[in-house]
């Protein structure tokens, strides 16, 4: 069964901080846990990213970047996630499926319907049982990348859309919550990075409780 946790929001909210620090909490913890990232996670989905995500990729069609991070979506799903769920083990994803409808579907308004269709195609329906909604006024989370002590995180071509669109996006994930209240952990991102990780951590509790997750014999922890 397993259990298939998924961070969402808009640009520099602090998704990547935060899988990491929860994927090295449940780790310390004793489950089998991977940290896996959208667009990428496996090697073809990682050349696939490079495509998508490129700055020099200007005239990207709009099907066609539909499609590329459907297959990249398809190829982690099959390779990596749900063998990994099948072990009864944990699995933390940097953006998922709703990072599709909160883009492309409200920021660039693209039909929806056919946006869940391909992810449904490409995902064979497998949906997060948790998602952590990382909530964050869009001018300063585009603010935090732009910081120059965060030199290492990466611009990309999505990033440099104007500020309206990140709006829309922000409001398309509020809508996407709304619809499955069960799922969707809102947390509030402008919270220090500790702060943040410890309401993560306390909502992660009672998925942890019900028996889904096995904890792995030190002997059959994997490391990163
Ligand atoms: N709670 C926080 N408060 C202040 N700064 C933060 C916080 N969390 C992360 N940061 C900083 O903001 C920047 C963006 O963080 P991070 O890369 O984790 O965001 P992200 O949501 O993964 O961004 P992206 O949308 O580009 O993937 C980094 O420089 C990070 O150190
Ligand atoms: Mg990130």
């Amino acid at each position: 069964m397993g259990l298939f946790i998924t961070f969402e929001g808009s640009e520099g909210c602090g998704k990547s901080t935060q899988a990491r620090l929860l994927y090295e909490h449940t780790r310390t913890l004793g489950y089998n846990v991977i940290h896996v990232r959208e667009p990428g996670g496996t090697p073809i989905g990682d050349q696939i990213r490079a495509i998508v995500l490129g700055m020099n990729n200007t005239e990207m069609d709009p099907i066609a970047e539909s499609l590329l991070f459907s297959a990249s979506r398809a190829q982690l799903v099959h390779q990596v996630i749900r063998p990994h769920l099948a072990a009864n083990g944990i699995v933390i994803c940097d953006r998922y499926a709703d990072s599709t409808y909160a883009y492309q579907g409200y920021g660039l308004g693209r039909n929806l319907a056919d946006l869940r269709t391909l992810t449904a195609i490409a995902t064979d329906g497998l949906v997060p049982d948790v998602t952590m909604w990382l909530r964050i006024d869009p001018a300063i989370g585009l603010q935090r990348k732009l910081h120059p002590d965060a030199a290492q995180v990466e611009w990309n071509r999505l990033d440099a859309h104007e500020l309206a669109f990140h709006q829309r996006v922000a409001s398309g994930y509020a809508a996407l919550a709304e619809a499955e209240p069960g799922r969707w952990v809102a947390c509030d991102a402008h919270l220090s990075i500790e702060a943040l990780a410890a309401h993560i951590r306390t909502n992660l509790t009672p998925y942890l409780q019900t028996g889904r997750v096995a904890i792995s014999p030190v002997n059959e922890r994997t490391t990163p």
